[in-house]
């Protein structure tokens, strides 16, 4: 079956979908969240995508991503919450407005998803800044689903969740003094704690202060991230009682829409862990919204990632499983551990083919969106194992090796029934 749709997908004869991009042909519309969106040469949505928009899983009560979403809430509850903005965004919203640069990677067909040229699947809750900036919010958290074009593994899905927040404050002395007292306040709590963070200076050379900004201001607002970062990661990974103290260290990063900008890691069951992106928002992102005289953060952590360690959630796939062995291990405002119910051996295929004459290698994530529509979740990951390249005809072969596991099923189970 997987052979048979390869092979169509590669003449680009699929009626309606097509993973990726050659020749224009005329494509049917497609209906999402009950509207119609006209296709085109760049649509690349494949059925399995489309499937997933209407579940919005961290709406769902008693799902481990809600439940985090909502610990994460009340965290910070005086802040105003959105969960329900449509995935469907124009290029503009999610790359422009936030000032990433024309010949930015995340824009191409390989890594994101597109309905047509005018509009795509959102690719960051920092879609939305601008919007919600210009709704006059100062303090708000956004939660939603996310669509990146990926590989197939145990820790990456094309669809995953992320929660942004965002903090402004007035760029007076009086603004600056809120932020001081909240600094004030942050400090006290992490001092009693047993929490030991690595910094990194909040502003350099490298990570510099935006020009329109006081230096001065700016060193608060980025010390107030921080520190109301370190609470929250405090709140989620710093509960229960620990021999060694919880380690979280801070690192320069460069985002497109934030200066100076920041990574955050934290050191989790043996290894480091990457959870979110942030730094101080631009302030041509303010303009665009029509805030005037604000300065402030914003970051935004990948839900499933940090679901996956404190929940011990082996499987990316299994925060889609709607069985209710999974579902039934979850209970709001509760972090549980998992315990696993399946245990199938992993079953390896060989799958290989002629790439189209004449054109390159197929992209990983071309052949991975067709896996995911023939196999769907049955597939737990796809490895390109081998390539050749015909010495006398120059056409390219690829292998890609696939491993069949269910995450649901039992081996035992149909045995014993027996
Ligand atoms: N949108 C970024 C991503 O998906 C994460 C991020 C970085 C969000 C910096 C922010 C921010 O709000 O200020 O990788």
């Amino acid at each position: 079956m997987l052979q048979l749709r390869l092979s169509c997908a590669l003449r680009n004869c699929r009626p309606a979908y097509r993973s990726f991009n050659t020749t224009a042909v005329r494509l049917k519309p497609l209906v999402i969240l009950d509207e119609q969106h006209a296709t085109d040469k760049v649509t690349n949505v494949t059925p399995a995508i489309l499937s997933k928009i209407p579940m919005r899983l961290h709406n769902q009560t008693d799902h481990p991503l809600s439940i985090l979403k909502t610990i994460i809430q009340s965290h910070y509850d005086d802040f105003s919450h959105f969960s329900s903005l449509s995935p469907l965004v124009t290029p503009f919203k999610n790359f422009d407005e936030l000032s990433f640069p024309k010949d930015h990677p995340g824009r191409s067909v390989t890594d994101s998803y597109y309905i047509n040229k005018d509009l795509m699947l959102r690719t960051h809750t920092s879609a939305h800044e601008v919007q919600v900036f210009g709704e006059k919010q100062d303090k708000w958290l956004l939660t939603a689903d996310v669509y990146r074009r990926d590989e197939i593994d145990r820790s990456h899905y094309p669809v995953f969740h992320q929660m942004e927040g965002a903090r402004l404050f007035d760029a007076t002395a009086a603004g600056m003094k809120e932020v001081e007292e909240d600094n004030a306040r942050l400090e006290g709590i992490l001092k009693q704690s047993n929490i030991v963070i690595e910094d990194i200076p909040h502003i350099s050379e490298a990570n510099p202060v935006q020009p329109t900004h006081n230096p001065a201001h700016a060193e608060l607002v980025a010390k107030n991230l921080k520190l109301s970062l370190n609470s929250l990661i405090l709140r989620l990974f710093g509960s229960g009682e620990r021999s060694s103290p919880l380690r979280v260290r801070w690192i320069e990063a460069y985002f497109p829409f934030t200066s100076p900008s920041f990574e955050v890691e934290v050191f989790y069951g043996g290894r480091w862990l990457e959870i979110l992106g942030s730094g101080v928002v631009l302030q041509s992102t303010l303009d665009k919204a029509n805030v005037q005289g604000k300065i402030g953060w914003a970051f935004g952590l990948g839900l499933e990632r940090i679901a996956m360690v404190l929940f011990s959630i082996p499987d990316i796939r299994l925060f889609w499983s709607q069985d209710e062995r999974f579902l039934s291990q979850f209970k709001s405002g509760e972090i549980t551990t998992f315990k696993p119910y399946s245990k199938f051996p992993a079953c390896f295929k060989d799958l290989s083919f002629w790439n189209p004459e004449g054109s390159a290698p197929l992209h990983d994530n071309d052949f991975c969106d067709v896996v995911r529509d023939v196999a769907g979740d049955l597939v737990e990951d796809v490895k390109l194992i081998d390539s050749f390249v015909h010495p006398k005809t120059n056409r390219s072969s690829s292998c890609y090796r696939i491993n069949y596991r269910s995450m649901d099923r039992q081996v035992g189970f149909t045995r014993e029934q027996e």
